[in-house]
């Protein structure tokens, strides 16, 4: 079984971009377990100082589950044209020590989903370039969702292309555990 943990930068209770996970997390095939992961609001400011062992829990709860998954999907919101701060924030604390960082040669995909017109592409070319620099396996995908919410009814994807998008982005990740070919997802 192969184990992908579903990190959103949205922290909101009607997130679309969390949407989008629970959509991958049915398009994911029967060898795939994708696991929302939920504690992402309670991780504090980064601070050198409090960043001593043991961890806050609520950062070692965050490592331990990147940890145990094979692989990190990835989806985020843009915010001013950038990654969401809480989402950097916690990125920041596992980022350390940086040569032992958790996301070191980790798989790793980025999709994001805005309301404007342009899916949250800053965001996730961003995001993308903090990961490749804690020495993350980045995938070569870019699933940009833009106006998201004409895209969801009742919690439910209604887009083909963007679920076929997003099969296509988690099969990626499950190709690249297993050791093969990478697969470019363009939306
Ligand atoms: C603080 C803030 C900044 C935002 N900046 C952008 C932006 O730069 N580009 C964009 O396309 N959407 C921007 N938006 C709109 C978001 O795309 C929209 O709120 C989206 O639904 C957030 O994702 P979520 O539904 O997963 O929470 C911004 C929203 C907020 C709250």
């Amino acid at each position: 079984m192969t184990r992908i943990l579903g990190i959103s930068g949205s922290l909101r209770r009607d997130s679309h971009n969390t949407s989008l996970l629970r959509a991958a997390v049915e398009v994911a095939g029967p060898d795939i377990e994708l696991e929302l992961y939920d504690g992402l609001k309670v991780i504090p400011p980064y601070d050198e100082d409090d960043d001593v062992h043991p961890r806050v829990v609520s950062v070692a709860r965050l490592n331990a589950a990147i940890a145990n998954a094979d692989a990190v999907l990835f989806a985020t919101p843009e915010y001013n044209a950038s990654i969401p701060g809480q989402l950097k924030n916690a990125i920041d604390w596992i980022s350390r020590p940086v040569a032992t960082n958790v996301l070191r040669n980790k798989p790793v995909a980025v999709v994001g989903a805005s309301t404007g017109a342009f899916g949250a592409v800053w965001a996730q070319a961003e995001l993308r370039k903090v990961l490749a620099a804690l020495g993350a396996r980045v995938l070569d995908v870019e699933l940009p969702v833009p106006h998201v919410h004409t895209r969801f009814e009742q919690g439910g994807l209604t887009d083909d292309e963007i679920r076929a998008n997003l099969a296509e982005a988690v099969e990626a990740l499950a190709a690249e555990i297993r050791g093969r070919e990478r697969v470019k997802v363009v939306a």
